[in-house]
């Protein structure tokens, strides 16, 4: 369930919140100085300390980056990547991209047997299926350019919480009994998260092997991973099992400053992450596909509207799955994908009394041109800069696979890249040359970090885990707030649905749609499928006012604390 408290008031609200755990409203709003959105309760907590020492938003994502590397074990992460937007006070605005690259000696066919058919579980649960890992030279730099505090500083909280161990909740209980199985047949003779009983709630977490390599990190920085004694176990570790990632690879991971991605939607800004990221790409091409249409008056989750924004999402995922690969390597054709026109002419195809196949829609054409877990945080400070970071080790725990004696997981991100033409991805994603593997190359991710701006000024930070669904998700939310007047708890607890072209059917959360929404949609011949739940979106809203109000997802242990 979603929490929202302010640091003080801890244990009132935590038992208001046992009575009444969708008015979430209530307790997510009216702070000034500064709120932090996240994952798990203890790393929300270590974000406002920052923010209340004096630490601006940057310094307070550094030591939640950290923190929840300790307490979601499932998606927080040093052995993975991510991206932030930033929003300063002052409206300047950048991104940061530390995704993983793919190994120096990755290749293009390295998932392909004999036969050239993709072998099951490859890029998924193996040491060939990691990534080299960007979190850490991303935190150093994010801070190195924003930060406030001193790194140590930022640091320490997560130091503490993994050696002092910190109370587990349920969810996480379970998550680490779901993960046992693996975590000994992939790890044989260490015990890293494992115990000799089920956890249960309430349980201590204590991470020694992890405290100590977190101190390499607060003591040396980047070089604190990149080379060292946690370098050379990486390498070590990759070495036991086939595993690619060199001293050379971690040495040469840079993140990169890549200039943020903007658009309008009825007079709000749209900031978000440009490629290797098909998110932000994604994000604005849904954006202009839906802004003509009277999207408030046909109303939330009505069979127009579901329509309109199901035929939007099948077009843009088909060019997804063509045009969107790591900028590097690829020339991704981003304004034609975001002129207006084309995107009108993509949508010219649509029929209101009849869903269009997805077989009869192909990625677009343009002239001159040839082709679950992840976790989000937002955080605004006391002036007003904001961040919005989404970072992933792909799947719950990555590859399962813990860096023998530095007690953390490393990521299967590798599985993000198309391994061969049309073969969908862990998320049922296809894609072709654009992401296909190269040595040094970025894998397309789906994370879609953003802020927004109304007449100039911040006015939602936004973001979530979940694979192919994390894009429909934020454009849910968004338009939740803006065209159907939703708060931002609201908004986040919404039911969402989905469609990703491929495979040709409507993915919706149980309860989304009411049974006559349904069956007039059936009858035009969608094919909808209801799912569990479906991403854990973190998110801000500035209220006129100029406080904040956060919403929480209550699809998991995610929090809001403000001050
Ligand atoms: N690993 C999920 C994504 O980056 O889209």
């Amino acid at each position: 369930m979603g929490r929202f408290f302010s640091g003080k008031a801890l244990p009132v609200l935590f038992l208001c919140i046992w009575f009444f755990p969708f008015a979430g409203s209530a307790y997510g709003q009216g702070y000034r100085k500064g709120m932090v959105v996240c994952a798990y309760p203890d790393a929300a907590k270590v974000g406002l300390d920052i923010l209340k020492k004096g630490g601006n938003a940057v310094d307070a994502a550094v030591a939640v980056q950290f923190a929840l590397e300790v307490t979601h074990p499932e998606a927080g992460n040093i052995g993975g990547g991510g991206f932030m937007v930033y929003r300063s006070s002052r409206g300047v605005t950048n991104t940061l991209d530390f995704r993983e690259k793919a190994p120096a000696l990755a290749s293009m066919n390295m998932y392909l047997d004999s036969a050239g058919n993709v072998i099951p579980g490859m890029s998924l649960s193996t040491r060939q299926a990691s990534g080299v890992p960007g979190s850490v030279d991303g935190m150093v730099e994010a801070h190195r350019k924003y930060g406030r505090l001193k790194w140590g500083e930022l640091v320490q909280p997560a130091i503490d919480l993994a050696r002092n161990g910190f109370r587990i909740t349920k969810r996480l209980a379970n998550d680490l009994n779901m993960g046992a199985k693996d975590f000994r047949k992939l790890n044989p003779g260490t015990n890293y998260l494992l115990k000799d009983t089920l956890w249960k709630e309430g349980d201590l977490l204590v991470q020694e092997d992890l405290a100590k390599t977190l101190e390499q990190i607060r003591d040396k920085g980047r070089d604190g991973f990149y080379s060292g004694r946690v370098a050379d176990e990486i390498a070590a570790e990759m070495q036991s099992g086939k595993g690619l990632i060199s001293k050379q690879d971690l040495q040469n991971y840079h993140a990169v400053w890549r200039k943020a991605l903007t658009g309008n939607y009825k007079g709000y800004k749209m900031i978000t992450m440009p490629p290797p990221s098909s998110g932000g790409i994604a994000l604005l091409q849904l954006l202009q596909m839906v802004e003509k249409y009277p999207l408030s008056r046909w109303g939330y989750n009505r069979d127009s509207t579901v329509q309109l924004m199901v035929e939007a999402e099948r077009r843009v995922y088909a060019d997804r799955s063509k045009y969107l690969g790591d900028p590097d390597f690829y020339k991704v054709p981003v304004d034609s994908l975001l002129n207006p026109a084309y995107n009108a002419s993509r949508m010219s195809s649509f029929n209101w009394n009849k869903a269009t196949p997805s077989a009869d829609v192909q990625p677009g054409k343009f002239a001159g041109y040839e082709s679950d877990q992840t976790t989000h945080y937002s955080i605004v400070d006391a002036d007003g800069n904001a961040v919005s970071i989404t970072t992933t080790l792909n799947g719950s725990f990555g590859s399962r696979i813990f860096v023998k004696g530095a007690g953390f997981l490393l990521n299967n991100e590798m599985d993000d890249f198309s391994s061969k033409p049309g073969v969908p991805n862990m998320f049922g994603l296809v894609g072709g040359k654009a992401n296909s593997i190269q040595p040094n190359k970025r894998m397309l991710s789906s994370m879609t970090p953003t802020i927004i701006e109304k007449n100039g000024k911040l006015f939602m930070v936004v973001g979530t885990p979940g694979g192919a669904t994390i894009i429909t998700s934020v454009f849910q939310t968004i338009l939740d707030v803006i065209e159907f007047k939703q708060d931002m708890q609201q908004a986040v607890s919404s039911k969402r649905f989905h469609h990703q072209w491929l495979p040709d059917v409507v993915y919706i959360e149980r309860g989304a749609l009411d049974a006559s929404t349904q069956s007039i949609l059936e009858q035009k011949g969608y094919k909808i499928v209801p799912q569990g739940p479906s991403g854990r979106v973190d998110a801000i809203l500035v209220m006129p006012d100029g406080t904040y109000q956060g919403g929480a997802d209550p699809r998991g242990d995610d929090t809001a604390m403000g001050w």
